[in-house]
């Protein structure tokens, strides 16, 4: 699947940029919410949700808490009509608690995991939840390179994963680096600039999807 961040779109053309996106093929709508505490950047709250649910009712919001502290932001979010929120493991003492809360509040939980981090931090926690997110940059800003190293991660989270559970990989995804995530088995790409930044957000999403991405026709 492809989750589209809203983060690379105009930010004055909200509503239709999330439609187009969607439109264009995109099976989530991806929400980065960073404090410029967690990460260095200030992006965007619960009211970004609640605007887009009214003209959106049927999609799926995907919600990506860059914050310090997550559990906070739970009942806006869910309130606002979040499908899902995924939370960072480096931000949360007691990840299985919140993601009860999560559950309780009527949505799915994510737990993500940044670059630096050993996947044996997710251990204890990762069949609580109901998607692992790997960050394939440090988290802060949309248009970072991807860094390889990661895929080696997703790769020995897969298997800890339930058939029900979903990988999902977030950061500096393009037509040349989809590949490598879904063979390192990601199903859910998320992408800002690879969409939001190209002229034919059809075209951009169908090439993220194919199998040899830019290379199609290689394989
Ligand atoms: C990174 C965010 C990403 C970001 C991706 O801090 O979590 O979701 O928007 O942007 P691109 O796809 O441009 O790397
Ligand atoms: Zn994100």
């Amino acid at each position: 699947m492809i989750a589209a961040s809203v983060l690379s779109a105009d930010f004055a053309q909200m509503g239709a940029e999330a439609r187009s996106a969607l439109e264009a093929g995109a099976d989530l709508l991806h929400f980065d919410v960073m404090d410029g505490h967690f990460v260095e950047n200030l992006t965007m709250g619960s009211s970004m949700c609640r605007s887009l649910r009214r003209t959106l009712p049927e999609a799926f919001f995907d919600v990506h808490l860059m914050v310090t502290d997550p559990a906070k932001f739970v009942d806006s979010f869910a309130e606002a009509g979040a499908n899902h929120i995924t939370f960072h493991v480096e931000a949360v003492p007691d990840p299985i608690a919140l993601a009860v809360t999560i559950h309780s509040a009527g949505m799915t939980a994510g737990l993500a995991i940044n670059p630096p981090t050993g996947v044996s931090r997710l251990m204890d926690f990762v069949e609580h939840v109901d998607l692992v997110l790997v960050m394939s940059v440090n988290p802060g800003f949309a248009g970072q390179d991807f860094m390889p190293a990661v895929l080696q991660k997703a790769q020995e989270i897969r298997p800890l994963l339930r058939a029900d559970q979903r990988l999902e990989i977030d950061g500096g995804i393009n037509a040349q680096r989809a590949p490598a995530a879904r063979d390192a088995g990601c199903d859910i790409l998320v992408a800002a600039s690879a969409i939001f930044n190209a002229a034919d957000y059809a075209a951009a999403i169908t090439t993220l999807r194919s199998p040899g991405g830019i290379l199609t026709g290689r394989r």
